[in-house]
């Protein structure tokens, strides 16, 4: 494996994660298939008209694994996320430049604390929650759900309490209770607990504990 510099990038892709080395991580991720929550998610909401297609928003989208799917599902897709480099290789994906000259695709740089979302049928977050400061969670929680309108999605992961990360400081982590409290509103049409250790030995072992999350607003 080469990292986005041709040089040999052996981190594997969640001790890149645990660093925020999101290069490193990228560069791991290339290739990856769309998350198999968003794909379950776009499921859900049946066939698509393509003349009123509905906005989905993608946030922490990363190298744009799932708001290429988005795009290819008929959705108009708004993708933030908070490294350069992956909004570049967003871009980079010919059906998301074509998007983005179509006016389907609103892709732009910022952090968690900054987005200001529009209104939208469906939120999907992969793996990218966790890495909100705890005390910019609540917050953020706030906008996502004044985003969903009525009958829309959430989907996406959150880290449990018994996850290896939740010491780090700058990570948030949910008991199940808090969890289920954010989706008081919705009703829960998949939520999968994974708690398990890692296969990895060593240094590279990691404790995962992650909800995983399709949730529809009442
Ligand atoms: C583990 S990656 C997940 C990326 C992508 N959603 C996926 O499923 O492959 C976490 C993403 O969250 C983004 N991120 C981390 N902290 C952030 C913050 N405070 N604001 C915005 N994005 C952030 C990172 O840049 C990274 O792209």
């Amino acid at each position: 494996m080469t990292g986005s510099q041709g040089q040999p990038n052996p981190l594997p892709a969640h001790e890149a994660a645990e660093r925020r080395d999101w290069v490193a991580y990228f560069d791991r991720m290339q290739g990856k298939p769309p998350r198999a929550t968003l794909l379950n998610a776009i499921e859900r909401f049946g066939e698509i008209e393509p003349t009123d297609a509905p906005l989905a928003l993608d946030l922490g989208c990363g190298d744009g694994r799932d708001t290429e799917a988005l795009l290819d599902a008929g959705w108009r897709v708004w993708a933030r996320d908070g490294h350069e480099d992956g909004i570049r290789r967003v871009r980079e994906r010919s059906v998301c430049r074509l998007a983005i000259e179509q006016g389907r695709l609103d892709l732009g740089i910022a952090p968690f604390s900054e987005m200001n979302l529009p209104r939208a049928h469906l939120v999907n977050a992969s793996f990218s929650l966790p890495f909100c400061a705890p005390g910019e969670f609540g917050g953020l929680w706030q906008r996502i759900d004044a985003a969903i309108t009525p009958g829309g999605r959430f989907c996406g992961q959150l880290f449990g309490d018994r996850d290896g990360w939740s010491t780090l400081e700058d990570r948030t982590h949910l008991t199940r209770a808090e969890t289920l409290t954010l989706f008081d509103q919705y009703i829960l049409e998949r939520l999968e607990e994974e708690d398990r250790p890692s296969r990895q030995a060593g240094s590279a072992h990691k404790h995962w504990h992650v909800f995983h999350i399709i949730a529809r607003k009442q």
